[in-house]
């Protein structure tokens, strides 16, 4: 991907809203209001777009993200929806309420996306301008917070340029949001419903909303949830062997940058062979999944860089690795 060299600030105006939608169909990055926080926003069915994100922010991990759409027909076309589930859907969306459910087999919301879950992280903003821009975008938008990793989430349009200027394609500016706090996270993923991360919809509200008490994650909110939902949830059956200069007979290969010499295994993909972190990254659940599926008994992956995205991916690679 070649980095925009600079940001547009669009008016939250239908010609600004028409421009973010038409970016973000093109795969580009644009930063999006919302009633809770500004999302940095790109194309949740397009792997290399959601990498892009992972980049623009420098996030040291490939988090699963959140997937927006417009209405609450749209969300139930990509996960399944159980009783509570739809409990809350119906009481608080459009609103500040994120629902993990499982993805659908109609789910378009890529893996790199979903940190190749199972799962998928759905809400329908309240925003207007959110809306329209979904409305007119017509596919799930990937959007974490638009900030840097590790720095506060920003509810302006200038917090997101003092983190992202000349990162991103465009900022759509409709002042301060309302809520300021990220929106409310329930996973309904059979059994009782968790609180992933308590936000923009007060716990008691849920729960009178579904007649059940949520079971709360601790930290829910912050990083440990999703590895160690990563680390249960989606890891190949195959032995993981990092760090290969070339495959051993029998090992199914995963390559990037050059080839080794001598022959690769029928059982072989080249995550970028121009050596390109970002292709990489837009690859990597797709191509652990597609290797795995064949069942080899180990996978071997070549060295990967470990600047920029190379350190999420290798994050990634080093938890498929983990005994189990
Ligand atoms: O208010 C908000 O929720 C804002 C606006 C832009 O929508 N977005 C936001 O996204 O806060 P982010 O990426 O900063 O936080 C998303 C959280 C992460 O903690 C992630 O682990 C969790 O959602 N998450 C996403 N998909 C998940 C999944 N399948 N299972 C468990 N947790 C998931
Ligand atoms: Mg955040």
């Amino acid at each position: 991907m070649t980095a925009p060299r600079q940001t547009q600030r669009l008016s939250a105006d239908e010609a600004g809203i028409a421009a973010a939608a038409e970016l973000l169909r093109a795969g580009r990055l644009v930063a999006l209001p919302t009633e809770t926080v500004y999302g940095l926003a790109a194309d949740a069915s397009d792997d290399r777009a959601v990498a892009s994100i992972y980049a623009a922010k420098e996030r040291p991990s490939f988090n699963p993200l959140i997937s927006h759409l417009p209405d609450v027909e749209a969300a139930r076309r990509q996960g399944l929806f159980d009783a509570p589930a739809l409990a809350l859907a119906k009481a608080f969306w459009p609103g500040p309420l994120t629902l993990v459910v499982p993805a659908s087999s109609s789910c378009t919301v890529c893996s790199l996306a979903r940190a190749g879950l199972d799962s998928v992280a759905l809400r329908v903003p309240s925003h207007r301008v959110a809306r329209a821009v979904l409305q007119a975008a017509g596919r799930p938008i990937a959007a974490p917070s638009a900030n840097r990793s590790g720095r506060v989430s920003p509810t302006q349009a200038d917090h997101v340029l003092a983190d992202l200027d000349g990162r991103i394609d465009a900022v759509l500016d409709a002042g301060p949001t309302a809520v300021g706090v990220e929106s409310s996270i329930v996973a309904c993923l059979g059994g009782a419903p968790r609180l992933l991360r308590p936000g923009g919809v007060p716990r008691p509200a849920l729960e009178a909303a579904m007649g059940q008490a949520l079971v709360i994650v601790e930290d829910g909110g912050a990083t440990p949830i999703a590895p160690g939902l990563l680390a249960s949830h989606y890891a190949p059956r195959a032995a993981v062997r990092l760090d290969a200069e070339a495959p051993r007979p029998g090992e199914a290969w995963l390559g990037f940058g050059p080839e080794p010499n001598g022959a690769l295994p029928a059982l072989a993909f080249n995550l970028s062979p121009a050596g390109d972190l970002t292709e990489a990254a837009a690859n990597l659940f797709a191509a652990m999944r597609r290797l795995d599926d064949q069942r080899p008994a180990t996978i071997a992956v070549a060295p990967i860089p470990l600047h920029g995205l190379g350190e999420a991916i290798n994050d990634r690679l080093r938890r498929a690795a983990a005994p189990r």
